[in-house]
């Protein structure tokens, strides 16, 4: 493949999500190298329990939104041009794999070999989203447009549909196409600005931003 478009800082920086694809197919051949490199992002005692369910073309898009979004609710989804991209992808999070590793000799130390429950950060999830952001950014670096958004209650219908085994945890869906030009970016949340560099970043220490009162309230 050439290289991409846009490099990391500019595919950082260009990143929004988009909603509204024109119908327009992927070139041939370019999801399976999205997630060859995708599946690259780091994980857990190398446990790599993350796996990609690639739905491509109108007839396996359209079969993942009949579950996930019945016709009656159409005419008010915000979104219909999310409807549009000609591909989804639904990351994959496998704990299992990661209770297997961690009963291996040179982790069973940390005792995380037993159950879900023992992982105080469950790293199935950090790691499917890992790969869910080097996903976006592969696609964002070759000038498509993604959103990442989640199934809320219809994981089930959704792993029934596609065959996904019972522990397989879908934590979200990366639609991936063509941006329309009039694109529906906006969400609600769209609008709430970036926070300040100096409230999220911590140099040295905890820092809270001062909000002592004003002098005469002292
Ligand atoms: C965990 C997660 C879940 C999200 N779920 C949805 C969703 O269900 N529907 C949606 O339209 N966008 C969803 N989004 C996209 C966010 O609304 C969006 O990333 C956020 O508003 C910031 O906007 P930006 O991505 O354009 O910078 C989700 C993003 C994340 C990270």
């Amino acid at each position: 493949m050439e290289p991409a478009r846009l490099n990391v800082r500019e595919a950082l920086e260009n990143r929004r999500a988009c909603r509204s694809f024109l119908g327009s197919p992927l070139p041939p051949g370019l999801l399976d190298d999205f997630v060859d490199r995708a599946r690259r992002t780091p994980s857990a005692g190398n446990a790599q329990g993350v796996e990609f369910l690639v739905l491509e073309g109108s007839e396996q898009t359209a079969a993942y939104w009949e579950v996930t979004l019945p016709e009656r609710d159409r005419d008010v989804f915000p979104w219909p041009g999310l409807l549009l991209a000609p591909a989804l992808v639904v990351i994959y999070a496998d704990a299992d794999r990661y209770l297997e590793r961690y009963s291996e000799p040179d982790k069973s130390a940390a005792g995380l070999g037993g159950s879900d429950e023992d992982w105080p950060i469950p790293y199935w999830f950090i790691d499917a989203a890992f790969a869910a952001l080097a996903l976006q950014l592969l696609v964002v670096g070759e000038d498509l447009g993604c959103c990442f958004f989640g199934l809320f209650g219809r994981e089930r219908a959704v792993a029934d549909r596609f065959g996904a085994p019972e522990r397989q945890r879908a934590i979200g869906v990366v639609a991936i196409g063509y941006p329309a030009p009039e694109d529906q970016r906006a969400s609600a949340s769209t609008g709430r600005g970036r926070r300040d560099l100096d409230e999220v970043l911590h140099r040295g220490r905890w820092s809270i931003p001062d909000v002592s009162p004003p002098e005469d309230h002292r």
